[in-house]
């Protein structure tokens, strides 16, 4: 998979990387509280919203349903929704570029009510399995019409008439496929359950509630959780604070780990507990990360960083800290490569149908660099040590694995060079600005 207008970026070490990265808003919030607004009735009002290439194809799409979003200044949008089972059919495909969550969601979000929409995306989207959200949607009574058993894009989705509730439960760990199941309960009659063993990020949850939605979560014995959501449901639109996204703080925060001198402070992040796997770990490695001022925004918690270069060592990764974690292992990987020992990260399977097959892509970017690693099974180890850089490497139109290694060449010997930087803006277009002032030496070639 290649980008036809690719521009590639190397990255070199330079000294240490000092001063504030406010980094955007939080990308699974922002693409949430886009599609709630355009579901609730009324007007919802945001701040904060993460103005990037995967939120504005879910803006495009969600007008296409009838929902009306004003942009009002840089993250502060005005969405006028229609109403739970109001949406109509769109006119014409609707475009999600690289975005897994919007699409995913949106599914869920039309499955129940009867209209017809036709979904596709770039490259990258159109390689990743569908079928994991629109089977379990069919216990709704959701049709649809993909390419192969993967349901690939271009898929037409024929919502359900009078859809009635389902107890479903998702085996996938994946909160896209959770939430696409809660959003399509919204308006089937009666109480649908919707129970998960992997405990995946709750966004869904607790902004559902907040929109006024019957909903209730409960832990099951066996572990996991049943979430329960009545339907057809009212939700009504409401304020909605976008806190920033740990996701995005995390390579700035790998960044002044490994490059030596540095301190940076990254104020206000989301600090959802189920959102924290990288902090947690890189603690345990022995990271200068000091969290303070923990307090409460828009119903999520966040608090303010600092981070410190450390000397980092090497670790042990359970397979349960996946989901708090997902979208994280990349820049993992990199941290890593600097740690002295090895860094064993288990249960890695979801990672291979992410925008690339991460672990496959990683895996090649550190074999390049002349980082040494084992694969066994859906676990990767990662020997820590010297980085020598020099490599180019290929980022599959992966926004992630272009941040992780542009982050490696920062503090390896030789600079390292990524393949193509226009993904990145997919979910962080300020990143190579803001990665600039902090004193991080990027070179376009
Ligand atoms: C997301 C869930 C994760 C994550 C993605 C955002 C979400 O995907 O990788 O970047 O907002 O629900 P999966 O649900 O497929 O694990």
């Amino acid at each position: 998979m290649h980008n036809a207008n690719s521009a590639p970026l190397s990255a070199r070490r330079g000294g240490p990387l000092k001063g504030v990265a406010q980094v955007p808003g939080d990308k699974s919030i922002s693409q949430r509280a886009l599609i709630l607004g355009a579901l609730a009735a009324g007007e919802t009002r945001i701040t904060g919203l993460l103005e990037s290439g995967d939120v504005h194809s879910t803006a495009g799409a969600l007008r296409g349903f009838g929902a009306e979003l004003t942009a009002e200044g840089p993250g502060r949008w005005r969405v006028k929704g229609t109403g739970v089972g109001n949406w109509q059919s769109p006119k014409g495909e609707l475009d999600f570029g690289n975005s897994g969550t919007g699409s995913r969601l949106v599914m869920g979000a039309m499955a129940t009510t009867p209209i017809t929409a036709t979904f596709t995306g770039d490259a990258s989207l159109r390689s990743r399995p569908m079928a994991r959200v629109v089977a379990p949607l069919e216990a709704f009574g959701l049709t649809y019409e993909g390419q192969g058993p993967k349901a690939l894009m271009p898929l037409t989705l024929h919502g359900a008439r009078n859809a009635k509730s389902v107890s479903v439960h998702v085996a996938t760990a994946s909160a896209q496929v959770k939430s696409a199941l809660l959003l399509a309960a919204l308006n089937a009659h009666g109480v649908s359950r919707i129970s998960q063993d992997a405990l995946t990020r709750d966004h869904s949850e607790k902004m559902l509630a907040a929109f006024g939605a019957k909903i209730s979560v409960s832990p099951r014995a066996q572990g996991g959780e049943t979430i329960t959501v009545e339907g057809p449901a009212r939700l009504t639109g409401c304020m909605v604070e976008v806190p920033r996204d740990p996701s995005s703080a995390a390579f700035a925060i790998v960044a002044a780990l490994i490059v030596p001198g540095s301190e940076v402070q990254l104020p206000a992040i989301l600090l959802n507990p189920r959102r924290i796997g990288l902090i947690e770990t890189l603690l345990e490695m022995g990271a200068k990360i000091d969290v303070t001022n923990k307090r409460s925004s828009g119903g999520e918690e966040i608090g303010d960083l600092v981070v410190r270069h450390s000397e980092l060592k090497g670790v042990e990764v359970p397979a349960l800290r996946a989901p708090s974690m997902i979208d994280e292992y990349p820049i993992l990987s990199v941290a890593a490569a600097f740690a002295r020992g090895k860094t064993a990260m288990r249960g890695l399977e979801e990672l291979r149908v992410k925008e690339s097959d991460r672990l496959e892509a990683v895996a090649r970017g550190l074999k390049l660099n002349g980082v040494k690693y084992q694969i066994e099974g859906d676990d990767l180890i990662v020997e820590g040590g010297a980085v020598p850089g020099g490599g180019t490497v290929t980022t599959h139109m992966d926004h992630r694995i272009a941040m992780s290694f542009l982050t490696m060449g920062l503090a390896s010997e030789k600079p390292v060079t990524v393949d193509d930087v226009t993904m990145i803006a997919t979910s962080f277009p300020e990143y190579q600005d803001l990665m600039r002032r902090l004193g991080a030496v990027m070179k376009s070639l």
